[in-house]
């Protein structure tokens, strides 16, 4: 799947593109029904949310889960990224986001490269979040808020949040939101939320600023956060652990556009538990540094 002169037009402008229903309610429900076995496992990969049970953010499913797996090599997600770059893509961080009803709590206005950046020393902003919706998603479960063209300010001022959700984040300072949002056309248009379908779409700039409301609705919002990073802008340092950013820079290698409806083979590592490996981190830089 290419994406038109006028998607990547529309992409270099807002910094997002939407594709609602992308995948289809057969597609998706082999993905939602893999959900529950993942997010009761009581593995360091599930993160909770503060005070309760409710898984807040999953990562690594695509070396856990099958179905997952396949996601991960599907082409009508990684193509039109490849197509943007210019360049093959490796998995830098995969995450299945709960916003569970009721429970579900905020995501602060950040930028993803921002941590990249800070924590991981991801060389440019080159990598790309895919969002892709496993519930409907409308305007009561707490949809993500982009401010469109906020990608082209680059990187932005942020502080490390330690405290206020249950997952440390860089975060962006209100007077600074308010003055993106300003100029991203305030009221009119400064603050946008694609909402749409189970199997919906969205490709976003690792430049973004955008957030999350708490879900007090009582509809989950599960959504799968994909970021595929090219080749050579691959982390330095593996200063967080490897179930959090992926240490694998070999590009992803396609399936066929029905992986997800037939069983193809799919390699999954840490199917049986979390190695000793996927925990370790390190504070050093990395001394195979290519060009
Ligand atoms: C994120 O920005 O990583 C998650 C936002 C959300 O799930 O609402
Ligand atoms: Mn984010």
């Amino acid at each position: 799947m290419k994406l038109t002169p006028e998607q990547r037009a529309q992409f270099e402008r807002d910094g997002y593109l939407f594709f609602p229903g992308h995948f289809s309610a057969e597609e998706t429900k082999v993905l939602t029904d893999a959900v529950p076995d993942l997010y009761a496992k009581r593995e360091a990969f599930n993160v909770r949310e503060k005070g309760s049970d409710a898984v807040r953010t999953n990562f690594a499913a695509h070396l856990v889960s099958e179905p997952f797996a396949r996601l991960a090599r599907h082409p009508r997600m990684v193509e039109p990224v490849v197509d943007l770059f210019g360049e093959e893509v490796y998995m830098h961080q995969f995450k299945i986001n709960g916003k569970m009803a009721f429970e579900g709590d905020v995501w602060q206005w950040h930028q993803d490269y921002g941590t990249w950046l800070n924590d991981d020393l991801m060389p440019t902003e080159r990598a790309m979040n895919v969002a892709i919706f496993l519930d409907d998603v409308n305007e009561h479960n707490g949809p993500l808020m982009f401010i469109p063209g906020s990608h082209r300010k680059g990187v932005v001022d942020a502080k490390h949040d330690l405290t206020t959700t249950s997952y440390p984040l860089w975060t962006v300072d209100n007077d600074l939101i308010r003055q993106l949002v300003e100029r991203a056309g305030g009221r009119q248009g400064g603050i946008v939320s694609p909402k749409g379908p189970a199997g919906s779409m969205i490709l976003f700039h690792s430049c973004l600023v955008h957030a999350s409301g708490s879900n007090l609705s009582p509809f989950n919002r599960v959504a799968v956060y994909l970021s595929l990073c090219a080749v050579s802008n691959h982390i330095r340092r593996h200063k967080r652990p490897e179930y959090i950013a992926h240490r694998d820079f070999t590009p992803i290698e396609l399936l066929p556009d029905d992986c997800l409806l037939n069983p193809y083979p799919v390699d999954v590592p840490w199917k049986n538990g979390l190695p000793q490996s996927a925990l370790r981190t390190s504070p050093d830089v990395l001394d195979t540094v290519e060009a």
